[in-house]
């Protein structure tokens, strides 16, 4: 197992072009089988989770063709409806295939994700929604066998939580239901609006995208496109971090500014001058950063949970005192107790954590917790005296393609190693 092995103390300068994001390739790459044509989608960022999607649809019977950052299928030979245990367990979103494989082949079996580093993570918005839209679903020993009863129907779906798993399957599910279908509490974020453009580009009927309430009209058909994969906001808001972290200086291109907008005041909370156009942002880090007042993750346009562990990082050495209050996962503080190997001082209770900034950090050996955190403590390596030595890597590449050359490139001194 590859660990990573970081000489901290170096200003982060420079410039770097944000991949495609995780969060939206994904649930496109799923949404791809009820298009029965060929798809290409670019922009697609080179990450340990795409591969297993790819691996999932090639399982089904697709044809997948990747160059670079190009990946085309061709879902009309798709042929399966189940997906094997271990190619469910290589990836929590292999979620995202149950409404497109409903929609496609008119029934689906598979193992549930079962809880993860963040909690329970519990599919019942999924579930109780593809019932009412004329699923029958068996749900016995971690298995869900489902099959369309008569005809997909449109119904009105109010979520209790604006779920982003549920949104998206509710969508692809729609699309290819009879009638029209209404999600009121819709989740919102930029990956919603870029799966609902890619199934528009495939002739689907979505409107309201990006907005609480999404109308679906159901299609007969739908056909193959070409979709370009929006920027990834969280790899971005990661470099923000590793700049403000060390007092550097970086801009970011082919990001969406936009998608941005949640998390900048935070940033410029922390004392960094901030410059964007519409692809681009320019961060300019102070000497030593801020303490935040109230980080409070919300669903989007709220500050995403995805951000939270990455902006941590930061203010363990801001000057005062900060509060973070995790409203998404039940369990998404367990990078708290490896910032503190660094010497960081956070308190937790419950879904709070109180971070007293320290002067410092120094390097020490610490272990991923979840992708997001293992990010956080990367950041945190980057400005900590010393080295530090980062296992449980597999996490890092299940979201950030080609991280410790992105790094490296900004100035870092970071390698990996065996
Ligand atoms: C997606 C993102 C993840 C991000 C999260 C919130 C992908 C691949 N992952 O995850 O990076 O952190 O959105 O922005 O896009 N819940 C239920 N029942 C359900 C579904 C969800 O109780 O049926 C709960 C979850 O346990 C969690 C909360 O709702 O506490 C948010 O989950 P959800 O929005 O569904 O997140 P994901 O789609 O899993």
């Amino acid at each position: 197992m590859s660990k990573m092995k970081i000489n901290g103390g170096r200003v982060l300068n420079g410039e770097i072009a944000i991949h495609g994001a995780k969060n939206s390739v994904l649930p496109v790459l799923a949404a791809t089988l009820i298009s029965n044509g060929v798809c290409e989608i670019h922009n697609c960022p080179r990450l340990s989770d795409v591969a297993a999607a790819v691996e999932i649809l090639k399982y089904l019977g697709c044809r997948v063709w990747s160059e670079g950052s190009v990946i085309t299928i061709d879902s009309s030979t798709a042929s399966k409806n189940d997906i094997p245990d271990e190619l469910m367990r290589e990836m929590r979103s292999s979620i995202s295939f149950l409404g497109a494989i409903i929609a496609r082949m008119g029934s689906a079996k598979l193992s549930l994700p079962g809880g993860c580093e963040l909690g329970a993570r519990p599919i019942d918005l999924h579930l109780s929604a593809l019932r009412r839209m004329g699923v029958s679903i068996e749900d016995k020993f971690g298995c869900i066998d489902c099959e369309v009863e008569g005809t997909l129907h449109g119904e009105h779906i109010s979520l209790s939580f604006p779920s982003v798993g549920a949104t998206e399957n509710i969508m692809v599910v729609a699309s290819a239901a009879k009638g029209t279908t209404v999600i009121t509490n819709a989740a919102r974020e930029p990956e919603i609006s870029d799966l609902a453009r890619f199934l528009n580009s495939c002739g689907a009927k979505i409107s309201g995208y990006g907005e609480g309430t999404i109308v679906i009209e159901g299609v007969e058909k739908l056909h193959g496109t070409v979709h370009r994969v929006i920027p990834d906001r969280i790899e971005a808001a990661t470099y923000m971090a590793a700049a403000a972290i060390t007092g550097g200086n970086v801009r970011l291109t082919n990001i969406s500014t936009h998608d941005l907008s949640p998390v900048i005041p935070v940033f410029e909370e922390t004392g960094c001058g901030i410059i964007t156009t519409d692809s681009t942002l320019l961060l300019k880090a102070p000497k030593r950063p801020h303490s935040v007042q109230l980080v409070r993750t919300m669903p989007h346009p709220g500050f995403p949970t995805d951000a939270q562990a990455i902006v941590m990082a930061i203010t363990t050495i801001a000057d005062g005192t900060s509060l973070f209050v995790e409203n998404i996962f039940e369990n998404r503080f367990k990078h708290t107790w490896e910032l503190c190997r660094f010497g960081a001082s956070i308190k937790t209770e419950g879904r709070i954590a109180v971070v007293e900034g320290v002067p410092e950090l120094f390097g020490t050996q610490v272990n991923s917790t979840d992708l997001r955190g293992s990010a956080a403590i990367v950041v945190a390596g980057l400005a900590a005296e010393g080295t530090t030595i980062v296992s449980g890597l597999h996490h890092l590449d299940r979201g950030y393609e080609d991280f410790e050359r992105g790094m490296c490139s900004l100035g870092a001194d970071m390698k990996r190693i065996d």
